[in-house]
């Protein structure tokens, strides 16, 4: 027996395409064509390449790189640093938001300067989007600096209760701020952390059983404004070696597992619409895709299977996972994209800010 429904295409606002420089990761290809076969029709990318995306000249390569070669809509985030903060006038046209790390992850773009957090938050244009990775300490000082100078503020990858309850209280005071949570932190936490080893180590680190409760009400008590993917493949390798870099893949693996949710009334589907592409697109002024759709076998079951993945890393942390709800069909702009498992067509466009 099968049920077919239809969602609207999703919108991931944090993806790491890992081009130029991290190219043995993920590429603009391989990454959309993931996004695609996940159900993501529009998808942003993330600036802490190798080659950050902290100048003009960073942001022009990125769009010709990516020319003609994306399966989704894709937009780009631009890297936040001191240096960074005095192309903002010339960039803001061609970047979707800023993106601001004010915790250690991978890559060179931490700012921990307050100083320099001033001026940063200062010099964004106060209408547009100011994200940031911000736990604990950091957030609260996010918080504060935001409210300071008037920036609309969303909280990456959200993944602790005490940090639920900074947002919560922010909101409640009337700040502009918006923020999301992933589906590794959404579906695993710390008691995973052994039988993953270096395949569950992201940033931030996966969380206790109260965390992931506290961020399961967030989604039902309104305060969860997005679910995004923190996409961030890196390869078997690299995750084998000494030092594992921080980060795991997620496009193709989060429609299945909420649609799981979904049929365990842990998630209503006007809910997952809600959080994957109503609100994403609202608060960051995605453009409207017309005749975009996904189409899904709610009855199908499956076990996720690595050697079905599209993206270049080649394995994901819910390898073996029972899901139900399969992705049959997607469509961008009335073409067929994706059908049976297989991916059609390069018909995505570069997305550019409305305002
Ligand atoms: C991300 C990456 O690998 O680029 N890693 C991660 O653990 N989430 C960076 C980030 O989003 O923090
Ligand atoms: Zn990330």
């Amino acid at each position: 027996m099968s049920k077919i429904i239809s969602l609207p295409g999703l919108i991931d606002v944090h993806t790491h395409l890992r081009e130029p420089g991290a190219t043995q990761k993920e590429d603009f290809e391989t990454g959309t064509k993931a996004a695609i076969a996940g159900g993501y029709t529009a998808i942003l990318d993330m600036p802490n390449n190798p080659e950050p995306t902290i100048t003009p000249e960073a942001v022009d390569k990125k769009i010709s790189l990516a020319n003609g070669r994306i399966y989704c809509d894709v937009g780009f985030n631009f890297g936040g640093t001191l240096e960074s903060s005095k192309y903002f006038d010339q960039i803001k046209t061609k970047v979707m938001a800023l993106k601001v790390y004010m915790n250690h992850t991978t890559g060179t773009l931490l700012q921990e300067d307050p100083h320099a957090l001033q001026t940063i938050f200062e010099r964004w244009p106060k209408q547009r989007v100011l994200i940031v990775h911000a736990e604990k300490d950091k957030l609260a000082l996010a918080i504060k600096l935001a409210k300071r100078n008037g920036n609309r503020l969303h909280v990456a990858h959200v993944a602790l209760a005490e940090d639920i309850n900074r947002i919560r209280k922010a909101k409640t005071e009337g700040l502009p701020i918006t923020c999301e949570v992933t589906c590794h932190h959404l579906f695993l936490t710390n008691a995973d952390t052994k039988r993953l080893g270096p395949f569950g180590q992201m940033k931030p680190d996966l969380g206790m059983k109260q965390d992931q409760n506290a961020l399961w009400k967030a989604i039902s008590d309104g305060t969860m404004d997005i679910i995004a993917q923190d996409h961030a493949p890196h390869t078997i390798a690299e995750k084998k070696s000494e030092k594992p870099p921080h980060g795991v893949p997620g496009l193709e693996t989060a429609l299945p597992l909420l649609l799981t949710a979904v049929k365990e009334d842990r998630l209503t589907i006007e809910k997952l619409i809600e959080l994957t592409n109503t609100n994403p697109r609202k608060i960051f002024n995605i453009p409207q895709q017309e005749d975009t759709f996904v189409e899904i076998d709610m009855e199908e079951k499956y076990r996720i299977d690595s050697n079905n993945l599209y993206t270049k890393c080649g394995w994901t942390p819910f390898e073996g996972v029972e899901v139900k709800g399969k992705i049959k069909k997607v469509a961008l702009r009335g073409k067929v994209v994706f059908e049976n498992g297989k991916i059609s067509g390069l018909f995505g466009k570069i997305m550019f800010p409305a305002n």
